[in-house]
């Protein structure tokens, strides 16, 4: 039986996919494992979000060729956004001859054979052209062994083009699931006992549209609110520009839905926000988490910021740290923008030197920071629930927060169960809890 070495990169909809390729290779008769050295078959699910993103895995495949030296019979596969784009299939076809199979996000079912095709031909196997969108309903779900988190994938694509943004070029346009087949795989999902389960997709909100009937988010999130048991609805992303009052109505009514919303604003300055085709202004945003504080008490935010996109200047940049100031987001993933060929914004001229990007950057990680320090200060003392994760060994488990924080805690508590615990503080920006028992 052949071995199998599977290494996903960037977000949680490439994680789902990993699942999907692992689930259908097991089922060919393949066997995972963890070691890259070994595995008969290294296949690579890349990401193509950020210039860095794309060096990581270039990087990593040239790591390959000592193995494939060694052993020319092991077949290194390359798929996912990365492989969307032409400039990347010819990279790859001239620079990179132990590739052997190239295969695109539309292609995920046809991988087995395009693995027979590669045996059987003895030719390296690249053309990557399904561009036909897939809904991958046909196929096995092996999880990657995380042991409370389950992913879901809701809808796949981007409509939204985001100037800087490289996805709905290499994701393709949006497509909703039928709910059926996501309330079965949730049902699924809830039966095996996970806990902490993760609706999927780029723009969550506009979920539903194209399909027979009347189906929208919010209707998704309630009917899956209304499934018997004990666990945690998440959904990641939600773009402001179509999240409602309704969709925080609903959660404020959905007890299983968590008070964590990850709501990526981008930026604090409207000129920006505007070339960046995002469709609100920062006071629509701050509206906007206004009114869901107001229906849903203790709901945390987090957010995705870009600095340094094409034309930002230093007063625009000012009133992104002031967003941050004002916003209170429990934390914020940041970015330098990065361009991306082919998107709108990659014309636009950027005179800003990268040091100053990166200094930016900085600034904000920290200002962000205090605000994090304040609200994790803020709850200290309070008694919440938490879902233990992991034990770290020395008698300690980690704990998830409905917000997503996680808390370390004395004692080796049962994974994927929940308790009743407090935060007693942090220390080097850890947090640190005690359980109580009741
Ligand atoms: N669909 C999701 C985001 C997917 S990409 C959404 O809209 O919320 C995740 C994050 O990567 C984005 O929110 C953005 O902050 C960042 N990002 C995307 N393209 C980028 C680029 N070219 N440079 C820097 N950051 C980028
Ligand atoms: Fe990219 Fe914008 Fe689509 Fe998110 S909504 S994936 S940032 S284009
Ligand atoms: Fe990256 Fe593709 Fe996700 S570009 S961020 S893996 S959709």
């Amino acid at each position: 039986m052949p071995t199998l070495f599977i290494r996903t990169y960037g977000c949680q909809q490439n994680v789902a996919d990993s699942e999907r390729i692992r689930g259908l290779l097991e089922e060919c008769g393949c066997i995972s494992t963890d070691d890259e050295n070994t595995a008969d078959i290294v296949l690579f699910n890349t990401c193509a979000v950020r210039e860095h993103a794309e060096d990581r895995v270039f990087g990593n495949v040239g790591q390959l060729k000592a193995n494939k030296a060694e052993r020319p019979e092991m077949m290194i596969l390359l798929g996912g956004c990365m492989v969307h784009q032409v400039s990347v299939q010819t990279k790859i076809k001239k620079s990179y001859p132990y590739v052997d199979i190239l295969f695109n996000t539309n292609e995920l079912a046809s991988i087995p054979s395009l693995i027979l095709r590669r045996l059987k031909t003895d030719k390296r196997v690249l053309d990557a052209e399904c561009a036909e969108y897939t809904l991958n309903e046909e196929l096995p779900v092996k999880r990657d062994g995380l042991a409370c988190r389950a992913y879901i994938p809701i809808m796949y694509g981007c409509n939204n083009f985001c100037t800087y943004c490289i996805v709905p070029y290499v994701r393709g346009r949006e497509r909703s699931r039928s709910p059926e087949a996501i309330e079965k795989e949730f049902r699924d999902c809830v039966a095996a006992g996970y806990k902490d389960i993760m609706l999927l997709g780029q723009n969550v909100n506009s979920y539903g549209v194209g399909l027979e009937g009347d189906m929208d988010f919010p209707k998704l999130l309630k009917r899956f609110n209304d499934v018997e048991g004990d666990f945690t609805i998440r959904f990641m992303s939600s773009h402001p520009k179509n999240a409602t009052r309704e969709l925080f109505d609903t959660i404020a009514e959905c007890k299983k839905v968590s008070r964590h919303i990850h709501l990526p604003v981008q930026s604090g300055s409207n000129r920006v926000l505007k070339a960046m085709n995002r469709h609100y202004t920062v006071e629509e945003y701050l509206s906007l988490i206004d009114y869901a504080r107001s229906v849903i008490p203790g709901v945390y935010f987090t957010s995705d910021i870009i600095v340094g996109f094409p034309g930002e200047t230093e007063a625009e940049y000012e009133e992104t740290v002031d967003l941050i100031r004002k916003a209170d987001f429990y934390s914020i993933f940041s970015f330098i923008y990065s361009k991306r060929t082919g998107t709108v914004a990659a014309d636009m001229e950027d005179e800003t030197p990268h040091r100053v990007k990166a200094e930016r950057l900085n600034r904000l990680n920290e200002i962000q920071r205090e605000v994090t320090d304040r609200l994790d200060a803020e709850m200290v003392g309070r008694e919440q629930r938490g879902l233990c994760i992991g034990n770290l060994g020395d008698n300690k488990s980690e704990i998830r927060l409905d917000n997503n924080a996680e808390v370390t805690v004395d004692g080796t508590l049962e994974v994927n169960t929940y308790c009743d615990m407090i935060v007693t503080g942090s220390i080097n920006k850890r947090l640190y809890g005690k359980v109580i028992e009741k």
